[in-house]
């Protein structure tokens, strides 16, 4: 058990030792109201209705009855109003919350809370044969950062990458793969030429195309026989047709890697929709003979379906008229799996808000049918803005990809960190400046897209992501760089030192932050809220600008308080670590 739920814990005992008050009656919280200076706050009204006395009656009646020996992390219990405080006891919780770092060191913050628990979180999902876009780039960044959070408190989490591989508009690339031929080249490039190549096509044979932004993989707009045909030949299996498909999937999967690298997202799973196509005819039969839907002529349709929330879904459909199956069928097929394969406890899609109500009408339709008693959770996210306040769009041309976003990133902190080495204010070899400023750069993105909400839109605002004060990855980074290098000035730390030395308020206000880690976590993973982590992390990263403001480190007072501090800082760079870890940042030792 961590210091905090420690203390936590000795309050609940010494107020169950009072004989006083019922543990259903024990609510401790963060005090309510501002300005008290107390870690822990008690109300005391539900007590007083059950001892039938008045909330300041049972606070004075309970602060007389409650006894904290010497060494407890409990320092005092004090009145105020209808309400008990607490505070902790500098000196014992500093030791406290140093040895739980020192042991806990990367895995310092993790828990137990989830084991023999699963779930699968699926994110990123790009499209086969397209760049990955503003949208999958969030996906990406998001759904790293919740299924590592899932991760630290013990669960089983598969991570999948839903692959949109499916659907009509390979008729058309295949179409006009034939017609174009194979493009060269790697990266974004090659993607960005398929894309090219798919728009022509369809000029060619329609005039003009409806610009899709929002991903429908089964719109017919602009096919022609031809493609209707190969779309068709695909689905049979046809030799030629899964030749140039397989081709597209693989090159996009080759492309999409080193992103995936740079931003240190893995995968457990790599399932596309097309993984699903032989499910598909159970699916539809049994949607198809349930009370649920209704035929008209090949069409299976759901009509005034319930929500979870038993509000009406609009209609939707299951099967098209020509037979043809849906992005939503492949989606229900996708949970019957993943039901019957993993038993999960929990499926979280991290996909944007234009999606939410596919996601309500394809859980709801998947409880229906009785695939599923996970938990169905889609996390959606906002737009991104370009810094004129734009919406980026692929029509408009402000769209942005993701190898060329993060190349940009990775320039601009290189030109930055050059010209803080030129103004003398840091020192990095050649090798290291290209290290550091692809850290800082990839860093900066995905910190863009977790330090708020997720539900709220974002900017692109290099000077602001770049910053290296605020609350941005560069300053998380720096301070964090900071307490690596001071722990260098110190050569050897000695191992021992005394932890009660440490009663500075400037030192309990930074251990504060640093022990409130673990709870920390939770919360983040219970709102699936990379946030959470993010504030945390800049709240910390103040704490320790403050305590190193105001406490002398390599020249504190006496060699003791010296050595004591210096396990402050160590505490904190490890404690930053694994806060930025969570986000998938690194956290360069030098900057
Ligand atoms: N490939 C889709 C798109 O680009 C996202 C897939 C989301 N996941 C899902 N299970 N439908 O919009």
């Amino acid at each position: 058990m961590y210091t905090f739920a420690r203390f936590e814990q000795a309050i609940r005992e010494a107020l169950l030792a009072t004989n006083l008050i019922s543990a259903a009656d024990i609510d401790l919280g963060a005090p309510k109201a501002a300005g008290v200076q107390a870690d822990l706050a008690l109300p005391c009204f539900r007590a007083a209705k059950s001892r039938g006395s008045t909330p300041a009656q049972v606070a004075q009646e309970l602060v007389a009855a409650l006894q904290f020996a010497p060494d407890s992390l409990v320092a005092s219990a004090t009145i105020s109003g209808p309400y008990v405080n607490f505070n902790l006891n500098p000196q014992t919780f500093a030791k406290a919350v140093l040895a739980d770092i020192q042991a806990g060191g990367a895995t310092y913050g993790s828990s137990t809370k989830g084991n023999n628990r699963k779930v699968i979180v699926e994110y990123s999902s790009p499209n086969i044969a397209k760049r990955m876009h503003v949208g999958h780039i969030r996906s990406t960044i998001i759904g790293q950062a919740i299924a590592n959070l899932y991760q630290r408190l013990g669960y089983e989490v598969i991570r999948d990458n839903h692959l949109g591989d499916y659907g009509k508009q390979f008729g058309v690339n295949i179409a006009a793969t034939l017609r174009f031929g194979k493009p060269e080249g790697e990266g974004e490039a090659v993607l960005a030429a398929i894309e090219e190549q798919y728009k022509r096509y369809n000029l060619l044979m329609k005039g003009a195309v409806a610009e899709d932004t929002e991903y429908d993989p089964d719109s017919d707009a602009g096919l022609d026989d031809e493609a209707r045909a190969w779309s068709l030949k695909l689905e049979q299996g046809d030799p030629q047709a899964v030749e140039i498909w397989q081709w597209m999937v693989d090159l996009t999967k080759t492309a999409n890697q080193p992103n995936y690298d740079r931003l240190g997202v893995h995968f457990d799973l790599q399932h596309g929709e097309s993984f699903y196509k032989d499910m598909l005819a159970e699916i539809i039969s049994d949607a198809g003979e349930s009370e649920l839907a209704e035929r008209d002529g090949n069409a299976i349709i759901v009509k005034d379906l319930p929500d979870h929330r038993g509000k009406k879904l609009p209609t939707f459909l299951i099967q098209r008229s020509d037979g043809g199956t849906l992005y939503m069928t492949r989606d229900i097929a996708t949970i019957k799996y993943r039901e019957q394969t993993y038993n999960p406890d929990a499926m979280i899609y991290i996909v944007g808000q234009p999606q939410e109500l596919h996601f309500r009408q394809t859980f709801a339709i998947s409880k229906a049918l009785g695939y599923t008693d996970a938990e169905l959770i889609h996390i959606s996210f906002g737009t991104v803005f370009d810094a004129k306040g734009q919406p980026l769009s692929t029509r408009k041309g402000n769209m942005i990809y993701l190898e060329t976003l993060l190349d940009e990133a990775r320039n601009r902190a290189k030109a930055l960190i050059e010209q803080k080495m030129a103004e003398g204010k840091t020192q990095l070899t050649a090798e290291l400046i290209d290290q550091v400023a692809e850290q800082v750069g990839v860093g900066a993105v995905m910190y863009n897209d977790l330090y708020q909400d997720t539900k709220r839109n974002i900017t692109v605002d290099w000077d602001r992501m770049l910053a290296f004060e605020g609350n941005s990855s560069p300053y998380l980074q720096y301070m964090h760089a900071r307490c690596c290098s001071i722990l260098r000035d110190f050569g050897k730390l000695p191992a021992s030192y005394d932890g009660s030395l440490l009663s500075h308020s400037a030192e309990t206000g930074l251990l504060k932050e640093l022990a409130r880690l673990p709870q920390i976590i939770e919360e983040a993973a219970a709102r699936y809220a990379p946030f959470v982590v993010a504030d945390w992390l800049y709240a910390t990263a103040r704490a320790f600008s403050a305590f190193y403001d105001a406490c002398s480190v390599l020249k504190a007072e006496t060699p003791e308080l010296r050595v004591a501090r210096g396990h402050v800082v160590a505490a904190t760079a490890q404690a930053l670590r694994n806060g930025l870890a969570l986000l998938s940042i690194a956290a360069p030792e030098r900057m």
